[in-house]
């Protein structure tokens, strides 16, 4: 933002909201107006402004994605301003547009979340022939060497969080373990199967567990490391597309296809919240199923909800308040003309591209009041059976 002289002082969260709201209407400017007098453009000039950062989320229907959009939200009203958030509604075209309608703004930064991360390839090339920078947000686009960083939580744990807790919970051996994955079209499914199967391929070695639903996991499982086309074989069967109905109507099918010596204690790998609870309310209506782990993530308020409850044993917490804040301290650093902090890179299949990323903490019963309610994160309130 070359004639923004707003950069040189203030907080870097005040500049932040700045930047990202240089065009809100009806812009409450004093309120973040630099102490600096003759710094601080007319209101005019900021109206004139051209929006500086656009962000571009998946679909409303998921609350992860609503948690994200109320976390940036909640960022930039601390200091009085508005951010435009458009959502992809899980389809590539609309993320497509929705992006072009950015760069036709004039944005200087798009921040994305791709819906399918090899699709979003194509917006992320757009933008960066408009000369915008790409930060790639929690799922990584693939395939294309426009993106300049990598903001995301450290999705190895996340799988890895999960799969020990099954392990964490599971004696003897003979164990059933039932696998399920995100979509193939995100490449973080990639990552979280990964993860887990670190930590769980050794225990299906040792005959603590046997796999129940797919062959595919079953024919690979003596492979400590798998290929990414390996994953893929194993996701191609167990995908839950991300998507609830998905997951209860693959839960279903499973359960239909065992025999009552498949189930009783069963230990169940679900990939996130959302299918999580799916695939919990199967499991718990089979007759033959007497209990069950299952794990989860996002710890979104319906989940925190079931683990009260009793009916999701657990979820892995990722604080989407670290990674709003990564997000807008890489959008102003690369609107300065800097570099952000990496701290590693990913590869996207063009490029190593630069990266923070933050950890992520395993939430159950016993931790769940002491970490997400007593430490702020949701309010008591909206749940019940607390103690
Ligand atoms: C995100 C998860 C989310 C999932 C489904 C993943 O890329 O990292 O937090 O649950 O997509 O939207």
């Amino acid at each position: 933002m070359k004639k923004n002289i707003w950069f040189k002082i203030g907080s870097l969260l005040v500049l932040s909201l700045v930047v990202l709201s240089a065009c809100a209407p009806a812009a409450t400017t004093e309120e973040a107006a630099p102490a600096e007098e003759e710094a601080a453009p007319a209101e005019e000039e900021v109206m004139e402004e051209k929006l500086a950062v656009g962000i571009v989320l998946p679909t409303k229907d998921e609350p992860r994605w609503i948690q994200d959009e109320t976390r940036f939200k909640d960022a930039l009203d601390e200091a009085g301003y508005d951010v435009e958030i458009l959502f992809s509604q899980g389809d590539s075209a609309v993320e497509l547009t929705n992006v072009q309608s950015l760069i036709s703004k004039g944005v200087q930064v798009l921040v994305i979340c791709p819906q399918d991360g090899t699709a979003a390839a194509a917006a992320a090339d757009q933008a960066a022939d408009a000369g915008v920078s790409v930060i790639s947000y929690d799922r990584l686009i693939r395939e294309s060497d426009a993106v300049d960083y990598y903001v995301t939580f450290d999705s190895i744990a996340v799988g890895a969080q999960q799969a020990q807790y099954l392990v964490d919970n599971a004696t003897g051996t003979g164990n059933p373990l039932y696998l399920y994955a995100g979509a193939a079209s995100d490449n973080n499914a990639f990552i979280f199967f990964e993860g887990a199967w670190g930590v769980l391929q050794p225990k299906i070695a040792d005959g603590t567990f046997v796999i129940k639903n797919s062959s595919e996991a079953i024919a690979l499982q003596d492979k400590a490391e798998l290929t990414r086309e390996e994953q893929s074989q194993i996701i191609g069967q167990v995908t839950t597309n991300w998507d609830f109905d998905d997951a209860k109507s693959l839960a279903e099918a499973n359960l239909t296809a065992t025999t009552a010596a498949d189930k009783g204690e069963v230990f169940i790998l679900a990939p996130n919240d959302g299918t999580a609870r799916a695939i919990a309310d199967a499991f718990g209506v089979d007759p033959d199923v007497t209990n069950f782990y299952v794990t989860g993530q996002d710890a979104e308020k319906a989940s925190v909800q079931y683990i009260i409850d009793g009916k999701q044993s657990m979820t892995v917490w990722k604080d989407v308040r670290t990674l709003v804040k990564d997000a807008i301290a890489a959008a102003v650093t690369l609107l300065e003309g800097g570099t952000p902090d990496a701290q590693g890179a990913y590869d996207n299949g063009a490029k190593d591209v630069p990266a923070i990323q933050s950890a992520v903490v395993t939430v159950d019963k016993d931790n769940v009041k002491e970490t997400l309610i007593d430490g702020g994160y949701y309010d008591a309130g909206d749940f019940t059976g607390l103690d």
